[in-house]
């Protein structure tokens, strides 16, 4: 059967394609990233439950202040809430620091983060020395231009329904314009979110790694937000726009004065 045969062929070959065209590093970090040290990107923390498991990421943007998800905040008591810095591996006891919480503030209008408003800023107890990161400001609107290489960071899943990774892993993805992100998520908001990632896939944030960074020239332009699946082709990763929530994140993260 000749036809049967051509069919046979044009799949395989298809299959060839989509294969090479998803990095063959796909499972190993984040979704498709590699690992990375707290020395380089101190600024990125983790957040944990009383037990130590390890739940969301975040941003420390002041010596005691940690920009996170709304998602991942939301309903949590200060006390059930610990922040992670200067640890590369979730499992060491002695490097860095664990924190609590005194205080966690979700934006005011949040309700779910495919809706938007996904940020929250989590006071911690004390001071921390590690180097800190600036938010995107309304002088950074040209590092949300489309094809612009933002680097994500998380100790979230490896792959879709896989294991969160015990390592800190980073991975660099593009910038996807409105348009693209909108033909994507029929929920893409653009005056709240952003979107990054690889037509083809295979490099993306996971389950794991909400709340944590995303960052470009230097500054917090995004926060995880949501995806469907991970690394999927053609469903970039959503990320909180912080420069649309400049204004408010700041007015939450000016020092508290010491007495
Ligand atoms: N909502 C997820 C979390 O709680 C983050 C999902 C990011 N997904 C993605 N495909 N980029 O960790």
């Amino acid at each position: 059967m000749r036809i049967r045969k051509l069919l046979v062929s044009v799949v395989g070959v298809a299959i060839a394609l989509t294969a090479a065209a998803v990095p063959a590093s796909s499972s190993v970090a984040i979704v498709g990233g590699t690992k990375a040290s707290t020395t380089d990107y101190p600024f990125a923390v983790f957040l944990t439950t009383p037990d130590n498991f390890q739940f969301c990421g975040g941003t420390l943007v002041a010596p005691d202040k940690v920009v996170t998800a709304a998602h991942c905040a939301k309903g949590q008591q200060p006390e059930g809430v610990f922040v992670v810095a200067g640890r590369d591996d979730k499992q060491a006891t002695t490097t860095g620091v664990s924190v609590p919480v005194k205080n966690i503030w979700v934006h005011p209008r949040y309700t779910d983060a495919l809706v938007g408003e996904d940020v929250a800023v989590l006071t911690l107890a004390k001071r921390v020395g590690y180097r800190t990161i600036p938010l995107a400001t309304e002088q950074d609107e040209v590092l949300y231009e489309p094809e612009t290489p933002a680097t994500i960071l998380g100790w979230g899943r490896t792959a879709s329904g896989g294991v969160t990774s015990q390592y800190l892993l980073k991975a660099t993805v593009p910038v996807v314009s409105d348009q693209d992100c909108k033909q994507s998520f029929a929920k893409y908001n653009p005056a709240a979110m952003v979107c990054a990632g690889y037509p083809q896939g295979g490099i993306d944030g996971c389950q794991g790694d909400s709340g944590g960074p995303m960052v470009a020239g230097g500054k917090l332009i995004g926060v995880s937000s949501w995806g469907e699946g991970c690394g999927l082709p053609n469903k970039p990763g959503v990320y909180t726009r912080v420069v649309a929530y400049a204004k408010e994140l700041a007015q939450q993260i000016k020092p508290t004065p010491v007495p």
